[in-house]
């Protein structure tokens, strides 16, 4: 049996974790800890944890992820993003375990009209981008069994995410703004929780093997393709919602630059990430995010095979 500790249990990509998992009772131990139940920030209560669990993999799902707040509540943005990281790698290398952190987008500019790769210069230009920039380099510098995976636009029909935010104005707006020069990567939580699941896999079966997979400890990019505009994704989100609820009325969507909305964060307009890293060493292909939209929106009738 695999091993596995589970931070931030209880929101969006805990979730589908544990729900994705619990498909696979026979290959993994899951040990889930809820924000109540563990707070990553408090470094002592993360190694008894660690210690008690004895985990083969950790992941860390745990986040504080309000990209406005974290501008005027830097401070437990860092805490969250930076020391808890840093808590769960310092535990995890005691240990010996692997710790797979989850990161995002939002640790590079956006000024790039390219896809960003993973050796490309993070550059930052939000406070929630740079602590979970901090959160990363932690990991890399003191847990040598570590996976970084950054990923972007999470969506399921698990936590509070911007698809059900959009059904939600649905029901009260007849017309809507959206800005449509932000250009990234929807990505169906599902498919991160199955891609994450597919590499503790991978890993184990290596290490009983002997094989040396110091190599694999790395940074790696798992979003969902084709790439879209916000206008796009929530066109998308709107189809879906009318082919579920044929009788709801849907706003009409009116395009608006970023610069319309009054917004303390800066965020990235091109924060596409491509993926051909862990396609080429895991064979994991990205999310198909309008299958996981489909799913979402229709379980019964819903084209994706997870
Ligand atoms: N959602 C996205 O669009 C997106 C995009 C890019 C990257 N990511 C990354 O993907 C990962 C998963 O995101 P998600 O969508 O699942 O986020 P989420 O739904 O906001 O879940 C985060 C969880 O972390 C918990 N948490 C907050 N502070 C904690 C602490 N000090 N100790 C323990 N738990 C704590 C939260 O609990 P409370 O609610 O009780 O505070 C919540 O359950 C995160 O690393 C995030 O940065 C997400």
């Amino acid at each position: 049996m695999i091993k596995v500790m589970l931070t931030g249990a209880n929101g969006q990509l805990g979730q589908a974790l544990r729900h994705y998992m619990s498909l696979q009772k026979s290959t993994f131990t899951l040990m889930p800890f809820s924000h109540g139940e563990l707070d990553i920030a408090d470094e002592q209560a993360v190694l008894d944890a660690v210690m008690q669990c004895q985990p083969d993999f950790i992941i860390n799902t745990a986040a504080y992820n309000n990209v406005e707040l974290a501008e005027t509540e830097t401070e437990q943005a860092f805490k969250v993003n930076q020391l808890g990281p840093k808590n769960l790698a310092k535990a995890a290398q005691t240990m010996a375990a692997t710790l797979i952190q989850i990161s995002t987008d939002y640790v590079f500019d956006g000024h790039q009209a390219a896809a960003y790769v993973e050796d490309d210069t993070p550059l930052p230009l939000n406070q929630y981008g740079k602590s979970k920039l901090a959160g990363e380099q932690s990991v890399q510098d003191i847990c040598s069994k570590h996976i970084i995976i950054r990923t972007a636009w999470v969506f399921s029909e698990w936590g509070n995410n911007f698809v059900k935010s959009m059904v939600n104005l649905a029901a009260n707006n007849h017309s809507l703004n959206i800005v449509n020069d932000q250009l990234g990567c929807p990505t169906y939580a599902g498919d991160l929780a199955a891609a994450i699941i597919n590499i503790m896999s991978q890993l184990t079966a290596k290490s009983h093997q002997q094989a040396d997979n110091t190599a694999l400890y790395d940074t790696y990019h798992f979003c969902g393709y084709p790439y879209a505009n916000r206008y796009q994704y929530v066109e998308a989100i709107y189809a879906n919602l009318k082919q579920s609820q044929p009788e709801l009325a849907t706003p009409t969507l009116l395009p608006v630059a970023s610069a319309t909305f009054a917004s303390k964060a800066i965020r990235p307009t091109h924060s596409m990430l491509a993926c051909s890293k862990i396609t080429n060493t895991f064979g994991i292909a990205p999310s198909d995010w309008q299958a996981g939209l489909a799913k979402m929106f229709n379980p019964l009738t819903g084209t994706h095979d997870n």
